[in-house]
């Protein structure tokens, strides 16, 4: 079996919106809009990486039922090869993600065959010949860890997005990471679990005032040769063995939706710095640009920005 260049080994989710003019609060019910459509964070990263321009795989587990049915189509239609076990028990992972009018979310969701997957099953050869092996923390943690491991051995290069953060994570994943792509609270809570760091209340308010040496600094003792730290509305962070980067967001654009944000950025990252050999500094303009395109559009798969509307997007920003 040959493999691509990009091989993520995640979770397939379909998502299920909700979207309301403002969050209920706890006992509330407010009347909203219904839609859905394929995401989870594995699939939508393999997805953001193959419209990026990156040859894909994808690795996961699905359920026997409609969902599933869906996701194999979709993943075929954008080019994604797909190596997913079939978990007769369990169904497809689904998530309820409420969407308020600022395009802020909130989301749940049920893992279902995504924390199926054992790490027997996991297709080795593919993931050991690819050049970037990508995970999350949305699959049975054991085979997200055994994925970093094979691609180790093999001679990848991993990526870990932290996400969606648990209380069950094993900072020994991070020794098994080359590029760490952590949110502000994905950030903020391996600072609070990893004992060299000596706190327990670090916060995403801390983080963000924070000067960039100070930044930089945190993000050396975290461990993996590269941390990408995203920040919202405020861009990204890059941090690299020898120096560090700010990249402000892109200005101008009208938010709609920013689930899916980050993994759009993660895809097009992984893709970026197959395509720029290594260059992880332009890898990630080319992915902060991805990311800003994606949150224009409802959804989170379907809304990620295609290889011209990222070319285009940099041209502007020129
Ligand atoms: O990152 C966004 C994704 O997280 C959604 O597609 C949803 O499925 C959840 O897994």
């Amino acid at each position: 079996m040959s493999s691509p260049p990009i091989v993520v080994v995640g979770s397939f989710v379909q998502d299920l919106f909700f979207d309301t003019p403002s969050f209920p609060r706890p006992g509330q019910t407010v009347i909203g809009r219904f839609r859905t459509g394929p995401g989870g964070k594995g699939s939508n990263q393999a997805v953001a990486a193959a419209r990026a321009g990156g040859t894909t795989a994808f690795v996961g587990a699905l359920g026997f039922d409609a969902f599933a049915d869906g996701a194999k189509e979709f993943l075929t239609a954008e080019g994604v090869q797909h190596h997913v076990t079939a978990k007769s028990e369990h169904a497809t992972g689904t998530a309820a993600i409420l969407v308020d009018a600022t395009g802020q979310n909130q989301i749940v969701v049920a893992l279902g065959a995504n924390d199926a997957i054992l790490p027997a099953e996991l297709p080795a050869e593919l993931i050991a010949g690819a050049r970037i092996v990508v995970s999350q923390l949305e699959i049975f943690l054991p085979t997200a860890l055994e994925a970093l491991r094979i691609a180790k051995v093999g001679g990848a290069t991993t990526i870990l997005n932290p996400a969606p953060m648990r209380a069950d994570f094993d900072p020994a994943m991070l020794e098994l990471t080359d590029m760490l792509v952590p949110n502000e609270t994905e950030f903020a809570a391996l600072v609070n679990m990893m004992p060299r760091f000596g706190r327990s209340d670090f916060s995403e308010e801390e983080l963000a005032a924070l000067e960039p040496a100070a930044l930089h600094a945190m993000c050396r003792r975290l461990g993996p040769g590269i941390v990408l730290v995203t920040l919202g509305a405020r861009g990204c962070f890059l941090s690299l063995p020898d120096r560090c980067v700010t990249i402000p967001s892109v200005t101008g654009i009208k938010v709609v939706d920013t689930t899916g944000a980050g993994d759009a950025f993660v895809g097009a990252f992984a893709a970026g710095f197959v395509e720029f050999e290594g260059d992880a500094e332009r890898a990630a303009r080319f992915a902060n640009a991805a990311a800003a395109i994606s949150v224009t559009r409802p959804g989170t798969a379907p809304a990620v920005a295609k290889r011209s509307e990222i070319d285009a997007m940099l041209a502007t920003m020129k």
